[in-house]
């Protein structure tokens, strides 16, 4: 099962970061946005990843060069016609999934792999909009994509093995370790990690200690490479709150709720880093 061409729909945080790790590995990338301007965001963002990667030595600028020469964006869908494998990377909305992978399913001859890059919601259920859910598979990624070693590979009841095992060897291409996961809401790390990031905020609403406390006693009493809050603001609170809300619904258990904190600073509009303030302040740089 070559593969050789690879479709990425969405050129945000994570898609942006999984075209560039395929580009660098050696595949042919072709993304797919909305409109040119998100494309070119989508391009400046690689672009920018990858000139710090010069910066610091981890990279040639001729490495950036090539690897710029193997992306290429559009916003037409069937130009992913020629793709081996594509994964989605679109905002965290099913109906919006399923269409695209439904489409696709139209425009993609029928070895084509499909696999989702969701955090949370069913692989199964986006499967089953297609005529393929034996090839259809997750492959969850971590933020930053680049830096994070790390790919769940979740197969569903329907995913053949021989896919599953493709899917676990492209991740190993791009010089991430596969983790074998099955279908359940958040997987293992946002299974493990969620409760944890919540429990961080429970634990400051109820006075335990301060943000700047909390987060040093698990960064350097744990060897944790950010404390909860700066994780959080990392991530982006609207982003663990929508992740809380599906687990929660999932599993009604008390340690996947969202605590009142969370709910607040959302509706405040203190996302986190991209909103310029959120446990902690960004408005003046880091
Ligand atoms: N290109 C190439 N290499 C780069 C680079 C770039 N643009 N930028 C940084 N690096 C390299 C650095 O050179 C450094 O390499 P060495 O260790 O060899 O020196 C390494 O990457 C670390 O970079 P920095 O020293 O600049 O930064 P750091 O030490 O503060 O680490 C971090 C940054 C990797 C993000 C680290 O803080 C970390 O691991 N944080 C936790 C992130 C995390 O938990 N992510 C998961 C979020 S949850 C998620 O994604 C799932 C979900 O569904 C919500």
């Amino acid at each position: 099962m070559a593969i050789k061409n690879v479709g990425v729909l969405g050129c945000g945080l994570m898609g942006s970061g999984i075209v560039q790790v395929c580009a660098q590995s050696g595949y042919e990338v072709i993304f797919t946005e909305v409109s040119q301007q998100l494309i070119d965001k989508g391009m400046a963002l690689i672009g920018k990843f990858l000139s710090k990667g010069v910066e610091k030595g981890k990279i040639s600028e001729e490495d950036k060069k090539t690897t710029l020469s193997r992306i290429k964006g559009t916003t037409e869908l069937k130009e992913l016609s020629v793709c081996d494998l594509i994964i989605e990377a679109a905002v965290e909305n099913m109906d919006l999934k399923k269409k695209l992978f439904s489409q696709l399913d139209e425009i993609c001859p029928p070895e084509t792999i499909f696999a989702s890059n969701t955090s949370s919601l069913s692989i199964t259920e986006m499967a089953s909009s297609t005529k393929r859910p034996d090839r259809f598979i997750g492959l969850h990624f971590f933020n930053p994509v680049p830096l994070m070693a790390l790919a769940e590979v979740i197969k569903t009841i329907m995913t053949l093995d021989e896919v599953f095992q493709a899917g676990s060897e492209f991740a190993k291409s791009l010089g991430k370790t596969p983790i074998k996961t099955s279908d359940r809401t958040g997987f293992i790390v946002n299974r493990l990690l969620v409760p944890y990031l919540l429990d961080a905020i429970r634990a400051l609403e109820e006075g335990v200690g301060t943000v700047e406390d909390i987060d040093n006693g698990m960064r350097l009493g744990c060897g944790y490479p950010m404390g909860p809050f700066t994780l959080l603001d990392f991530v982006g609170l609207d982003t663990t709150l929508y992740i809380a809300n599906i687990m929660f619904e999932e599993f009604k258990e008390k340690r996947f709720a969202p605590p009142p904190l969370l709910k607040k600073m959302v509706a405040a509009g203190r996302l986190g880093r991209k909103s310029g303030r959120g446990f902690y302040d960004y408005s003046k740089g880091k």
